[in-house]
């Protein structure tokens, strides 16, 4: 099956030495990649910027903004089968990016920021029949009442949720998969290679 998957942060620009990120290192879904991969997928990988060697066989498309990751994604879902977004994307940017380095004055500064577009909605809305659709959930709290509102509203197929503490930069995690059926599965806490094996396993089964 053809698996397009995004993964790291997004960096928005504020001026030419400075933006907005996250702390996402994107080693969940280049391990998804890898696990595809390794289960003799063809795999396009969309990452934002990270320093993790990309898996052997994967095609790579290497972006940095949330709109870079948007068109990227935009032009890979057409003949996906199966669509997985582990990419941390940033919510916002910078209303106005600077070309020139911003400098300092007295007093605060106050950055104005606009909306990037919800990616994963954008794709849930034109989603293609027979196109499995999987978005990731990161959550400080309510895990499971923030991760089945977003397979609601963005008109995904699985959730895979994880709590920022368990997953977030780290090299292990603990995932807990939730489908439009009511299913929840939680899946054995591992490595990250582990937990993708098992995740591809749980949402290919009927494929
Ligand atoms: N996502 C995306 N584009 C964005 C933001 C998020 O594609 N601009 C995707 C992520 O890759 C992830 C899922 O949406 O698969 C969850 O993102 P999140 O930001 O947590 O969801 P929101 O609906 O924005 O919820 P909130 O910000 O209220 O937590």
């Amino acid at each position: 099956m053809k698996i397009l998957i995004t993964a790291g942060p997004t960096r928005e620009k504020i001026d030419p030495v400075r933006y907005i990120s996250n702390n996402s290192s994107g080693k969940m879904g280049y391990a998804i990649a890898q696990a595809a991969c390794e289960s003799g997928h063809e795999v396009t990988l969309i990452s934002g910027p990270v320093s993790i060697t990309p898996p052997p066989g994967v095609k790579v498309i290497k972006v940095v903004s949330a709109a870079d990751m948007a068109n990227a994604v935009h032009s890979n879902t057409f003949d996906a089968d199966v669509i997985i977004m582990a990419a941390a994307v940033a919510d916002y940017r910078p209303a106005r990016p600077l070309d020139s380095k911003m400098k300092k004055l007295p007093g605060n500064l106050f950055l104005e920021l606009e909306r990037t577009e919800d990616i994963l909605g954008t794709v849930g809305n034109n989603k293609k029949s027979g196109q499995l659709l999987v978005g990731f959930a990161a959550e400080t709290d309510d895990l499971e009442k923030n991760a089945l509102g977003k397979l609601e509203r963005k008109n995904l197929d699985w959730i895979a949720a994880n709590l920022v503490a368990d997953g977030f930069g780290t090299d292990t995690n603990r995932i807990t998969l939730y489908n439009r059926n009511g299913e929840k599965i939680s899946l054995p806490v591992g490595s990250k290679l582990a937990v993708a094996h098992d995740m591809l396993k749980v949402i290919l089964r009927n494929e």
